[in-house]
Formats: C-alpha cells, structure tokens, sequence
C-alpha cells in the first residue's frame, strides 16, 4: 500500500477536538517523532474483521464506512470528516472492526497506538487527562452513534420495502380473486338458465335455441375474461401488468360490458338504458378495452346488490358523452337505496363493505378508483341519496397518455 509520510503541521493539531487538551509544548513533545500517513482516494484503510492496533485521527480528508453483510451486501454507513477518530472502539474493546473504512479523498491520518496514548495520558495534569480522555469517548461515541443510526434506518427502510412488497401481494391476490368472481358468477347463471331450458320436456323451439346459443356464448366470454385475469395473476406484481393502448369504439366498448352481464341483470329484473350522446369520431377512444368493462362490471355488479337487492328490480342508466376539452363523462345512475353520508365518504376505501353477509369483500370500488385514476387517468366521483339512488361520475381522456 503506498503511503507517504510527512512531518505533523503542529498548529493544525491542535484544532483536532480530542488533542484540544493539550498544550502546544506537550503536542511537540509527543508527537516529535510521529509522522502522518497520507492515502490518496479510494483507499482501503481498515477492513471489517480487522483487528487494529491504532487509532486513526483524521487530520485532513475524509473516509467512508460501510458495512458488509452476510449475504455480501454492502450498506453505507456514512462519513467522518477532519478531526474525528475511527478504530478507537476496536483497539479498546480487542474486538474486530464493524465497518470498512476507505478514504473518499486524498486524506492524512495521525496514527497513535496504545503506546503513544499511554505517554500522552502520563504527560497530562489530571485535569487535562480527563478532558483527553473525555473528548476521546465522544469520538467513539460520535462514530458509534453514526453507524448505528444508519445501520437503523437500513434496516427500517428495507424493512418497509419488504412490508411494502407484501402489501401489493396479498392486495393484488385479493383483486384478481374478486374480479374473477364476477365472470364466474355469470357463468353459473348461464349454466343455470341453460340447465333449466333443457330440463323442460317441451320441444325445442328456434326461440329457446337462440336462449341456449346467447347462454353459451356468454359462457365462452367469461371464461375468456377469467383466463385473462389469471394471466395477470401470473405476472405476480401488478406493475408488470401492462396491455397496450387500442384505438377503440367506445359506445361499443360499452355494450359489450352490459351485455357480459345482461343475464345475471335480467334474473335480478334490472333493466339497463345505455344513452350514447357520442357522435361520428367521438366514439374513437385510445384507451384500454380491458379497464373499462372492469370498472362497468363493478359498477353494475353492485347496482344489483345494493341499489336493488333481493331481485327488487329497478333502472340503471349509462349514459356517456364528451365536453369541449376533450374528456369522456361517463356516470352510471341507479334509483335505488342510495349510501348514506357516513358511507359515502369510506365507498371507495379497500376492504370496506356494507355487504359481509351478502358475500362482499369491499374490493370492488377500490379497484374501479384504481383503475380510473391510475389506468385511465381521470377521476371518479359520486353522488348518493338515501331512497333516491346513486350515480358514479367518471371522467377520463380520449387519448390515454401512454404510461
Ligand atoms: N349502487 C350502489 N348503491 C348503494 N350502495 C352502494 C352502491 N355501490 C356501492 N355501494 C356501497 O359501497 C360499498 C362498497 O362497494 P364495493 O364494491 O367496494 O364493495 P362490495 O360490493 O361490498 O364488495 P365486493 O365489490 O368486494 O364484492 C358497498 O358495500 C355498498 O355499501
Ligand atoms: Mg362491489
């Protein structure tokens, strides 16, 4: 290791805080003889497990810590600047060092081993050797508090990267499980109108076969939206999940989405009137096919359990339309119960659910927030009157940014 010496510059060691105590005679008197040690940058000084047997003042410069882990991984602990002291704690303590130490410029240390501070202590008044003594310990002290406070807050910090990992996991479990519900849901009452047509002992009519074909189909498509979900499951985080921006036909969009659900709707005597207020190339949407039935299979999924439950019955309108900027409104209107002051503010909060016993797990609104913002980049909003209904306002682009 190359390393040049040259002779103390006395005047700069008395700025150093742990030489403070001693007078200018007593510094010449025992360093007289000592050299400093310079390293150019990016030197190694000491490495973990180290067991040094000097203590290193700073005199100009500075030097990094870092630590090593067991799995190899190097976490920065910080800097010490001149004047301050590192490899007292492990010289004192005969213990290996904790941190590697490396020089983050060209540097010069004063080295001074168990000998050296013995004669400094035996030259000193008492007085002056506590207040050494005591300037020493807050060195260490310094140094130790550093390393911790930064060993710490790694560990926070990785602690909650990993909590935070966790986090997106179960939630991203838990949306795929509720979304692939809904299809599932609507596959089994198709199945159950198509058991019932073919259990009759009648004939089959051109009209009950076109029922049976509209049933089958609606069978295909679910279990289409199904494969497709479990394919995002698969992707494991939901930042891999990306699809690519379509140029689409909105209002078709649309009916596709009622359609999807139409039979279930129909069993709960809900009727659905689409108004389209697009005209010619307004319908042109650049946007994502598989946000927007998501959002409108949500929206109307909860319609028919909580706006109309227990196959009440009732009107749910969609009417979409365009303002002068350019943006899509797009509001679902019920007439149903309505959601009363204190609910409304918590609707669009992950987990919450007026609905435990009807099967609800409070997802569904949290995931069309999701989408709308995030995916979509507009906003939601909603309107709700006990007795009067409910409707959900959505706005968004014609063009979707790309991501
Ligand atoms: N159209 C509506 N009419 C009345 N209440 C509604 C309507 N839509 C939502 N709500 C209320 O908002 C709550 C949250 O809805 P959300 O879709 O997030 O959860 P959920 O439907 O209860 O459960 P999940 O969607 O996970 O099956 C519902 O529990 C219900 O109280
Ligand atoms: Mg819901």
């Amino acid at each position: 290791m190359a390393k040049k010496k040259r002779t103390l510059d006395f005047q700069r060691l008395k700025k150093v805080s742990i030489l403070a105590p001693l007078t200018l005679v007593q510094l010449k008197k025992v360093l007289r003889d000592i050299p400093a040690v310079s390293y150019p940058e990016d030197r190694t000084i000491l490495r973990q497990a180290d067991r040094p047997s000097k203590v290193f003042i700073i005199l100009k410069g500075a030097v990094k810590l870092h630590r090593e882990e067991a799995g190899g991984e190097r976490i920065y602990m910080g800097e010490l600047k001149q004047g301050q002291v590192f490899g007292a704690d492990a010289l004192f303590s005969h213990q290996a060092c904790r941190t590697m130490v490396t020089t983050s410029r060209p540097s010069q240390f004063l080295l001074l081993d168990r000998k050296l501070l013995k004669k400094i202590i035996e030259l000193l008044e008492p007085d002056q050797a506590l207040k050494f003594l005591a300037a020493f310990g807050r060195q260490i002290q310094d140094s130790c508090d550093l390393e911790n406070r930064r060993y710490l807050h790694h560990q926070t910090q990785s602690l909650k990267i990993e909590v935070e990992k966790q986090r997106a996991l179960t939630q991203m479990v838990a949306a795929v499980a509720h979304e692939i519900n809904t299809p599932l849901g609507i596959i089994n009452t198709a199945v159950g109108i198509m058991a019932r047509e073919l259990a009759e002992p009648k004939e089959i009519t051109t009209q009950r076969a076109a029922d049976i074909a509209e049933s089958l189909e609606l069978i295909r498509r679910n279990v289409e939206r199904t494969r497709d979900l479990i394919q995002d499951f698969k992707k494991v985080s939901v930042s891999q999940i990306t699809y690519s921006r379509e140029l689409l036909d909105i209002s078709e969009l649309i009916q596709e989405a009622i359609n999807l659900i139409r039979v279930s709707l129909k069993g709960s005597k809900i009727s659905v009137q689409f108004v389209d207020r697009l005209q010619g190339s307004q319908r042109n949407w650049i946007g994502y096919r598989r946000y927007l039935s998501q959002i409108l299979i949500n929206l109307l999924t909860n319609v028919e359990r909580y706006a109309y439950p227990n196959d009440v019955g009732g009107v749910v309108e969609i009417e979409i339309g365009m303002n002068k900027t350019d943006q899509y409104h797009l509001t679902v209107r019920d007439q149903g119960l309505g959601i009363s002051q204190e609910n409304i503010k918590k609707i669009f909060e992950p987990y919450f659910t007026t609905g435990h016993a009807l099967g609800g797990t409070g997802l569904g609104l949290s995931i069309v927030h999701n989408l709308v913002t995030n995916r979509l980049k507009g906003q939601v909003k909603v309107k709700s009157r006990i007795g009067k209904g409910t409707t959900f306002f959505l706005t968004f682009p014609r063009t979707i940014p790309a991501d």
